[in-house]
Formats: structure tokens, sequence, C-alpha cells
């Protein structure tokens, strides 16, 4: 198949990434980490969530960021939020579009957000319906896509069962989840082709974490198999609290170096980008997992 013209990035550092980060970042650092990353031309920045803070003690100062970043016109910043309390706290700030999250597995439901895969969406379902109302988007993650870290092998079936109740609710469009980042090329060409049975292919987002090295790999699988949107991190930040051993993100640095190489517009800016991440490993005090990044900046000081 002929790769897309363009692509988009959704840029989940903020939030995926430094909800797993054990310093603890002050808000003025998460404002100007979003406030940057918009600069840079990325048009969709997740900067918080509204979670239980026992849970995620470091999304706890959500509301603070959400107050405090200069939002331009042509970025969006989604929110995410586990029932309605986190939609009501997200909406007190002015929130404009939420991403809600769901497992295709039973464990990583259980241990993530203590229910079953069927009472999160039934849990859900409200929360989407009300902020559809009040004209708010909603976004739509799948979890554990490839792999669970408590229940193991995850059938498509269960990928595709989730996606199409995340799109019944009226998510406009849905991010798949290589949680822990255990999920080969192939494979991802299987459950993008599964979901794309009964989803366009241009309402699902690919989002993966680079635990075995297989980030960009699966990109370009998903490129070639129709996908245009991608979640990444700058520095490659994260992990998540409840997937022991996941690692971050793929980096946002390394996907927009494959996606640039191939002539794919993104409209953002990857120096910049590079900038950004050299900056946020440098204050959260850890190595910058991007490669293209690291590379670039390397480039600079020579
Ligand atoms: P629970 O303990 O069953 O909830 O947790 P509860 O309703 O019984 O409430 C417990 C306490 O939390 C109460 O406080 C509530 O008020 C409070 P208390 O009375 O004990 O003082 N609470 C809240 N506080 C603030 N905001 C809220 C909220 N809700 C309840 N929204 C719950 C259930 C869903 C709340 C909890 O499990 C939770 O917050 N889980 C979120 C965990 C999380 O954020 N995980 C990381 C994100 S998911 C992810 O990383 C995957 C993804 O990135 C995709 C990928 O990487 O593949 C999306
Ligand atoms: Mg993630």
């Amino acid at each position: 198949m002929a790769l897309p013209a363009k692509a988009k990035i959704v840029e989940v550092g903020p939030r995926d990434g430094l909800q797993n980060e054990a310093a603890v970042v002050p808000a003025t650092v998460k404002i100007e980490l979003v406030d940057r990353l918009s600069a840079a031309g990325l048009p969709v920045v997740e900067a918080g969530s509204f979670v239980s803070p026992k849970w995620v003690p470091q999304m706890a100062d959500s509301a603070e960021v959400f107050a405090g970043i200069s939002r331009q016109a042509r970025t969006s910043y989604p929110a995410l939020v586990p029932n309605m309390k986190g939609l009501e706290a997200a909406l007190a700030v002015g929130v404009e579009e939420i991403a809600v999250f769901v497992s295709a597995s039973e464990g990583f439901s259980q241990k993530n957000i203590a229910c079953s895969r069927a009472e999160s969406l039934e849990r859900l379902a409200p929360v989407a319906a009300r902020a559809i109302a009040q004209g708010i988007k909603v976004r739509g993650y799948v979890s554990c896509i490839a792999g669970c870290p408590y229940d193991g092998n995850v059938p498509v079936a269960a990928v595709v069962e989730m996606s199409n109740a995340l799109i019944g609710m009226g998510c406009y469009e849905l991010s798949l989840g290589d949680t822990i980042g255990v999920g080969t090329a192939d494979q991802m060409r299987g459950i993008v082709r599964g979901v794309a049975g009964s989803v366009p292919k241009d309402r699902i987002a690919m989002h993966f974490h680079d635990t075995y090295g297989q980030g960009v790999a699966n990109v370009l699988a998903s490129l070639e198999e129709g996908i245009s949107v991608f979640d990444s991190s700058v520095a490659g930040l994260g992990g998540c609290p409840y997937a022991v051993g996941a690692s971050g993100n793929v980096a946002t640095e390394d996907v927009l170096y494959l996606l640039h190489g191939l002539g794919i517009e993104t409209g953002v800016d990857l120096d910049a980008v590079a900038e950004i991440g050299g900056w946020i490993s440098e204050r959260l005090n850890r190595p910058n997992a991007a490669r293209a990044g690291r590379a670039i900046l390397a480039k600079r000081e020579a």
C-alpha cells in the first residue's frame, strides 16, 4: 500500500511519559514542556490526566497544568479521564478533549482501573455521552493489544471487541496501545487488519512502547497498513505504573526522523523536539531515550 503523504503525531510525553517518572516534576516544568511541544508544531499534546491521585500521584497537579498552559488554536490538549469524577475535573479547567481508556485484557484492567473490561465499558459510556453532549471530543485507548503483563497473550478478537465498544460510545479516534512494547511488525499488521474490519483506518491510531526496541519498526508496519496517526513521547519518556518493566513510548524524535525520511509531512519541527527532549531529560535527570534526538544534539555540539 502507498504510504500516506501526511501523518499526525499525538504527543503523550506530558501524560503517559511523566505519569511514570520517579522524580516529582513541578507543574511549572510540565507547563513549559507542554507549551514547548505545542510551539514545535505538535498538533496534539496530551497534557495530563484526572485520575485518582492515590493511584497516580504524578498527575495530581493536572488542573494546575491545564490552567497554566498557553493554549494555541492549532493544538489540541486532551486529558485522560477514567470516570465521571475525572470528566468533571477536566471540564472545570476547560478541557476540550478527553481520552478514555480500556484494556484488551482482564488482568491489566483490574490492576490499572480496579474493574473488569465489561465494567469499564459500563463506567465510561455515560462519561463519553456527557462529554459529547457538551461538545467535548472523546478519544479512546485500548491498551495491552499485543500482550498483557498479567494475562500473557491477548487475542486480536479481544482488541476488536474493545475497539468496537469505544467507537460505539462515540470516540472519534481509537488509539491501540502496545502498553508493554512486546509486539512485532507482523503482529501489528494482524491487529490493524482485525480492527480495520469494522473501524475506518483513518480513525485508528497506533501507540507503541519501545521496551523491546520495536517502536519504529511497528510504526513503519502500521504505515504500510494505511495508518497515519501515531502516539509518541518526547525523549521516549515514560512507561506505565501498572505494567511492570514497560519502558517509555516510542520517542517522538525517532518517529519524526522515520516519517520525514519517508517524505511524510507532519508539520513538526524535529530539531525543536530534539532540543526539548534534551532539556526534559536533563530536568528529570534521566537518559534521553530518543536515538534520533541524541544524534541531532550530538551533531549540533560537534
Ligand atoms: P477505585 O479505588 O476503584 O475508585 O479506583 P473509587 O471510585 O473507589 O475511588 C477511590 C478514591 O479515588 C476516592 O477517594 C475517589 O474520590 C478518588 P477517597 O474517597 O478514597 O478519598 N477518585 C478520584 N480522584 C480524582 N480523580 C478521579 C477519581 N476517581 C476516583 N477521576 C480509579 C478506580 C479508576 C479511580 C483508579 O483505578 C484510577 O484512577 N486509575 C487510573 C490509573 C492510571 O491513570 N493509569 C495510567 C493510565 S492508563 C495507561 O497508561 C495506558 C495508556 O497510556 C495506553 C497505553 O500505554 O497502552 C492509556
Ligand atoms: Mg502508553
